[in-house]
Formats: C-alpha cells, sequence, structure tokens
C-alpha cells in the first residue's frame, strides 16, 4: 500500500500547501468538467487524481499547468496566484497522456530539448541531460532513437524530459497507460523513487486504483467532475465514505438495511439481504430508521465448514462459484436470501489444493467483526 513518506504535511495544520486549488470550477459552454474543486497538495507528495474516463482528470491538470484557464475559482502554487501566470513561466511541467518523442531525435537530444531556451551554457546542459539519463537509468542508451527502444524505456525517456527542466511541480497525465501489467508495476516503483530522489512534488493522473494505491501519498477520487474523497490509500480503502468510493476502490459487498438500534459503540442494522440483524462498529452520525449500507471488504469475511462460536454477523450459505488466483481464493457464497457474497481467503503457504476450506455446493458459515463493516448512508 502507499508509501506515505512525506511527514504527513496534510495533518500538520500549520504546514502550507504547495498547490492550492481553491473552488475550481471549469466549463466548456454548458458542460461542467471540473465542478468546484478545492484541493491542497503538499510539498513532496506524490498526489493522485483518480477516476473513472472523462471525470475531468486531465482537465483539472491542464488548469494546473496553465494550458487551460479556470471559469471560476484560482490556482496558487508556491504561494502565488496562478492566474495570470502563462503555462511557460510556472514552476510546473506536465507529462502528457500521450507524450510524444520525436522520432529523429536521440534518446540525449529529446532529454536536452526543453533545455534549449534556459539560460545554461553547453556543458551545463550536457551535464543536466547526463544527470536525467542516469536517473532513469538509460544512459547506455543515449544515442538510440526511440523506435530502437521498449515502450517502458520510451516512457522513462518522456519522463527524464519532463525533469530536465527542473520544475517544482509535475504533472504527470497516465504516465503508464501504455505499459503492461508486470512493466506497469515495475515502473510504479521507479517513479516513486525519483520522486522521493528528486523532492519533487507529483501529480498523477490515473484511472487505474491499483496504481493509485501503490503510488501515492494520498488520492482524491474524482466522478463526473468533483472530488467525492481524498486521503490516504489506507483511508480510501479502509474508511470510504460513500457507496461510490467503495465502489470503485477494490471489490466490496453492500447489504442494504435500516439501522434499527444504536449503542454507544455499536449500530444494529436490520438488512433483507442477510434475512436478519447485523452489528457495526458505530458511526457518529447514525440514527435510528436511517436507511444505510453495510459494507464489507471480501477479505474481511471468514469462511468455514463449521459453524463459528459465536453467531455474531454469522450467517449459513452455499458455495456456488470459486476462482483460484495463486495467491488467494475467491468464494461466492449464495445466503437464503439469494444474495450474493464475496469472501476473500488468502490461500496456505504450503499446499496448493488441500488448504480449500470448501468445494462447489458445499454449506459454509460466514462471519465478521463488527470492526470490518463500514456503514455508508450515500
Ligand atoms: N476542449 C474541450 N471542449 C469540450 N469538452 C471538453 C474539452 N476538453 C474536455 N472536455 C470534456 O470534459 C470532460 C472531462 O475531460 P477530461 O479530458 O478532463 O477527462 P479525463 O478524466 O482526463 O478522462 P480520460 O481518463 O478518458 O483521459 C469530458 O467529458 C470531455 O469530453
Ligand atoms: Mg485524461
Amino acid at each position: 500500500m502507499g508509501i506515505e513518506n512525506t511527514g504527513k504535511a496534510w495533518e500538520t495544520p500549520k504546514t502550507e500547501p504547495f498547490i492550492r486549488i481553491e473552488n475550481v470550477t471549469k466549463k466548456f459552454s454548458d458542460f461542467i468538467a471540473v465542478n468546484n474543486v478545492s484541493l491542497d497538495i503538499y510539498k513532496g507528495e506524490l498526489f493522485a487524481l483518480l477516476g473513472g474516463s472523462g471525470c475531468g482528470k486531465t482537465t483539472l491538470l491542464r488548469m494546473l499547468s496553465g494550458f487551460e484557464s479556470p471559469t471560476e475559482g484560482r490556482v496558487w502554487i508556491d504561494g502565488q496566484d496562478m492566474t495570470s501566470v502563462p503555462p511557460y513561466e510556472r514552476p510546473v511541467n506536465m507529462m502528457f497522456q500521450s507524450y510524444a518523442l520525436f522520432p529523429h531525435m536521440t534518446v540525449e537530444q529529446n532529454v536536452g530539448y526543453g533545455l534549449k531556451h534556459e539560460k545554461l551554457t553547453k556543458a551545463q546542459r550536457q551535464d543536466r541531460v547526463k544527470q536525467m539519463l542516469d536517473l532513469v537509468q538509460l544512459s547506455q542508451f543515449a544515442g538510440r532513437k526511440p523506435h530502437q527502444l521498449s515502450g517502458g524505456q520510451r516512457q522513462r525517456v518522456a519522463l527524464a524530459r519532463a525533469l530536465a527542466k527542473q520544475p517544482k511541480v509535475l504533472l504527470l497525465d497516465e504516465p503508464l497507460g501504455a505499459l503492461d501489467k508486470k512493466l506497469r508495476e515495475h515502473t510504479q516503483f521507479e517513479i516513486m523513487n525519483i520522486q522521493e530522489k528528486t523532492g519533487i512534488t507529483f501529480v498523477v493522473v490515473t484511472h487505474d486504483q491499483e496504481e493509485a494505491m501503490t503510488l501515492s501519498t494520498r488520492i482524491a477520487v474524482m466522478d463526473r467532475g468533483i472530488i467525492r474523497q481524498t486521503g490516504t490509500p489506507t483511508e480510501i480503502y479502509e474508511f470510504p465514505k460513500t457507496k461510490f468510493v467503495a465502489d470503485f476502490i477494490g471489490s466490496i459487498n453492500q447489504f442494504a438495511g435500516t439501522v434499527k438500534s444504536v449503542t454507544k459503540d455499536k449500530a444494529v442494522v436490520a438488512c433483507a439481504d442477510w434475512a436478519g440483524e447485523i452489528t457495526v462498529d458505530r458511526d457518529a452520525s447514525v440514527a435510528v430508521g436511517q436507511n444505510v449500507s453495510v459494507a464489507v471488504r471480501p477479505e474481511k469475511i471468514s469462511i468455514s465448514k463449521k459453524a463459528p462460536a459465536k453467531t455474531l454477523n454469522a450467517i449459513e450459505g452455499k458455495v456456488i462459484d470459486l476462482g483460484y488466483f495463486g495467491k488467494d481464493s475467491l468464494y461466492r457464497v449464495k445466503l437464503p436470501s439469494s444474495a450474493l457474497v464475496r469472501v476473500n481467503r488468502v490461500n496456505d503457504q504450503r499446499g496448493r489444493e488441500t488448504e480449500r476450506v470448501a468445494q462447489w455446493e458445499d454449506k459454509v458459515w460466514l462471519a465478521f467483526e463488527p470492526s470490518a463493516a463500514i456503514l455508508l448512508k450515500d
């Protein structure tokens, strides 16, 4: 899970944000692409903007870079209001969604391209290019042309080119979009390393929730121009605030119900799917009679052929589907109400077939702790 290595500036009240996005709205004629977004991003963060296609991620990034101006609201970077600052004067560089390398130029020339207009001597420029190639570990390919490189190597050239101008903020739009899964994972760690080495503030756009979880200090989850939730990967995963965020990040079971009673620290929810009551750790704001959804991650539900000792949040069902995914198994269990529950179980390290708790058609008991469930209201 996330690195969360920046001393948690966002939890320290006196820290000034490095980037402040203040009530920013972007309209394209009648269409609202970004809707009243406010965000504070701190120095040295690797901040992820996460959301589905068309939700406004690129548009928000373009307003940071200055290629697009907000219809309403303001952007501040390093204490300066960016409203009338043109893109080339901002302490920002952007790596575009489809980064285009110049095909006729070598790796070295591509990386040095943006430095032409900087007041550097030839030796200084060569030095900077060399540093960048070392950083992305491509020194031995300095003389190659882009078509002589793999996809991942080309991606690193684009990254080196964006870093060469030594921006204070690097904006990366889907930096790993063109790579296959294995290379993506590898390059994610490289990006994290480079971010740590340079200390530059990174804002990364992605629609891949696993990528956002691995890479970032914090995530903003976007949906149709709105930020639904901002938090560390752990907060977003363990404490989603809405059904949308719960569903968007990882897999989750949701049982709709009505709050029957509340005590000091627990709430009891009547759920038709569960054919009974579920007890959950109470959220401060729930009231008796309220319609809620009880959400439980598949890995937080235990599965066993034996009835559990405690009857709290336990129910019997039947395995209708079973998938084996190397390190874990996924069971789909049908409850008497016909509701389906997904349960994830980490496989035993020692064996392969032997440790499976149940097979197709087996009757099993499911159970979870009140602390494992989340109460969602909308
Ligand atoms: N110049 C423009 N004129 C009109 N509409 C636009 C313009 N640019 C973007 N939009 C619209 O604004 C919305 C947000 O677009 P944006 O490119 O920010 O999405 P995104 O989150 O980056 O999506 P993706 O993941 O597909 O790249 C989309 O519905 C898009 O069609
Ligand atoms: Mg985009």
